[in-house]
């Protein structure tokens, strides 16, 4: 596992954002796991500062996404479907057809899992962008699940259901009680993980993501067990580290 922590949050994104570059150079076919949440917007508006200068294209790249909300229509504006064109699919030369994302208002919940985890096996996951939440979960992929599900519907725990208060919703009983996610086998699937996090409040999660006994009551500690893993931090997120990383 590679940790870099980063002095400048921008230096950062930056990191991260050549990484896709790089990838999407070298292979122009290939998959990318994209991420909602705060923590990836930085990556996502120097992808579209790529496109708009040229050196990126992204016309052959296929895109997943990790989780989304169940009940809520796709094109609701606060579906993580929603934020992840907002944030970056609308602004880049992504074809529609190579976006993959899991319909949280589809009619039968179960089939919708088969046929995205059956999608993610056929394209496997070259890079995935990944963030912790503030329970450890990876995706929605909540403390108790196990590290051998697929693609699942779960039931957000109430951390995870106020955390979502910054995003759109202003009161919590708007919050949707279940979301739907790409399982942690599916998840250890991709070929590569990189994670972020940035802030104080990230560090003792960081801490024990990383260090930490690798158990399902704290989901992201699986990332241990990954063979390529890319840990990017600020120095915030990073504080209480003892295991060594590099500075940058
Ligand atoms: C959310 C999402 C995750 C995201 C994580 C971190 O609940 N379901 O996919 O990676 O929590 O969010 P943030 O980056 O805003 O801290």
């Amino acid at each position: 596992m590679n940790i870099l922590v980063f002095y400048d949050e921008r230096a950062m994104d930056s990191y991260v954002a050549d990484l896709i570059l790089q990838l999407i150079r070298k292979d122009p076919k290939a998959a990318i796991g994209f991420a909602t949440g705060s923590t990836p917007q930085g990556v996502y508006q120097q992808l579209i500062q790529y496109y708009q200068d040229g050196v990126i294209d992204f016309s052959t790249v296929t895109a997943f996404s990790l989780d989304e909300y169940v009940g809520l229509p796709s094109h609701h504006p606060n579906s993580f479907q929603t934020a992840m064109h907002q944030a970056l699919f609308d602004h880049i030369n992504i074809k529609k057809e190579n976006i993959h994302m899991l319909h949280g208002d589809a009619l039968d919940m179960e089939q919708e899992c088969i046929k995205y985890e059956k999608l993610l096996n056929e394209k496997q996951v070259c890079l995935q962008l990944l963030g912790i939440g503030m329970d450890g979960h990876i995706a929605y992929n909540e403390p108790g699940t196990s590290f051998q599900s697929s693609t699942h519907v779960v039931d957000l725990h109430s951390e995870s259901r106020i955390s979502s208060l910054g995003y759109g919703f202003e009161h919590l009983d708007e919050v949707p009680y279940q979301g739907v996610t790409q399982g942690i086998a599916t998840i250890m699937n991709a070929k590569l993980l990189v994670m972020m996090a940035y802030g104080h409040q990230k560090a003792p999660l960081v801490k024990r993501m990383l260090e930490g006994e690798v158990t399902e009551k704290f989901p992201s500690s699986i990332i241990q067990k990954h063979p390529h893993v890319i840990v990017v931090l600020d120095q915030a997120a990073a504080k209480e580290l003892e295991v060594p990383y590099e500075t940058h």
